[in-house]
């Protein structure tokens, strides 16, 4: 197996098998509570979950977030996470393809997730330093075909990278590539951390560049700086300070809230595991929210049934929250009154 592959399999085991969640953070979403409106006026079956994302309809604003790839398992988990998602309506991403850009041996693991879902947004997903170092668009369109997707995540992880025994951090040139790819891509670009959060400053330059699309893939979830250190073994010893570092999801959105660029399209992810939770992202100023260990670990554990039925809950969450604040579709549940511990 090549490095890449091993890596991509080591990520798996490690999320499945270890405790690999921030240790002194939260994603902050518990600080923001909704009001409760005692006079709903409307019927809990009348409530319109439903939303677009990418020109397709979601059954509900839920992202299973890009994980895997690149690796003969790869192949099955794909394919069981992009068939629930189609039978739920759902949008999905791939984990990162630069393996499929090393040689063709596990195009199948990623290729799986389009036969298993025709219909539904598929998100292709690159890495930040594969984009520095990138002359043209080619290889990144390349991706796109391979699973016809309807956009191009390019994952930003410094504090990854960094961490990673084998890790590039080179991030000089990062912008630029972004721009190419935004100019030539044939679909949308979406620019993601994978744990760390992308505060206002780092979304507006992005966004100067031309990238509409931001996933705030914030702190409180899974701790890549600690799957990273896991890996890493006994040796140099890192700080533990780096296991927790990051913005943590809510304060990434609440820095977005307000005063964004009109063009401006947010993904709220990072610790992500229920519908309340959703639904606050939504009235933070996302769009859509993603997760990715809490999926994949019901997957893993207790096989698609068990996947189906923890979506299925966090759907009943979402719709229980629209119900309790009287809001009949998503675009009501946005502008809904949410406030902060403390403040409300
Ligand atoms: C096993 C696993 C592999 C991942 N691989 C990728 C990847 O290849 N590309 C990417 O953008 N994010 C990757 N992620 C990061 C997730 O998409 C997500 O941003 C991060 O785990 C935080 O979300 P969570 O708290 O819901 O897990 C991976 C996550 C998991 C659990």
């Amino acid at each position: 197996m090549s490095r890449t592959s091993s890596r991509k399999k080591d990520h798996v085991d490690l999320c499945v098998n270890e405790q690999v969640s921030f240790r002194g953070k939260t994603n902050g979403l518990e600080e923001w509570y909704f009001q409760h409106n005692a006079l709903p006026e409307l019927n809990v079956e009348d409530i319109d979950t439903s939303t677009d994302f990418l020109g397709k309809s979601l059954s509900f604003p839920l992202l299973i977030s890009g994980m895997t790839g690149g690796y003969a398992e790869a192949e099955r988990i794909n394919g069981d996470l992009a068939e629930v998602a189609e039978d739920l309506r759902l949008a999905i991403g791939a984990g990162s393809m630069r393996q499929a850009l090393e040689n063709d041996t596990f195009h199948e693991s990623y290729r799986i997730m389009r036969r298993n879902a025709p219909t539904i947004p598929i998100l292709a997903n690159i890495g930040a330093v594969e984009v520095a170092a990138m002359e043209d668009a080619r290889p990144a369109q390349y991706l796109v075909e391979l699973i016809e997707a309807d956009a191009l995540v390019v994952h930003t992880n410094p504090l990854q990278e960094f961490l990673q025994p084998e890790g590039e951090a080179r991030f000089r040139g990062v912008l630029e590539g972004l721009a190419m790819l935004v100019r030539e891509l044939s679909v949308p670009v979406i620019l993601k951390e994978v744990g760390a959060g992308i505060s206002r400053e780092a979304a507006m330059r992005a966004h100067e560049v031309g990238v509409q699309w931001i996933d705030v893939a914030g702190a409180g979830g899974t701790s890549w700086a600690g799957v990273e250190m896991l890996r890493r073994g006994e040796g140099c010893e890192i700080s533990q300070e780096f296991w927790d570092w990051g913005i943590p999801t809510a304060q990434a959105l609440e820095e977005l809230r307000i005063n964004r660029p009109q063009d401006m399209r947010v993904i709220a992810s990072g610790g992500i595991s229920d519908g309340v939770m959703i639904a606050k992202c939504l009235a933070l100023g996302a769009e859509i929210a993603g997760s990715a260990r809490p999926l994949l670990t019901a997957l893993m554990n207790d096989g698609p049934d068990a996947l189906r039925g923890r979506i299925c809950g966090w759907k009943r969450d979402l719709l229980g929250v629209m119900f309790l604040t009287g809001a009949s579709d998503l675009g009501r549940l946005r502008r809904s009154p949410i406030c902060k511990r403390n403040e409300c």
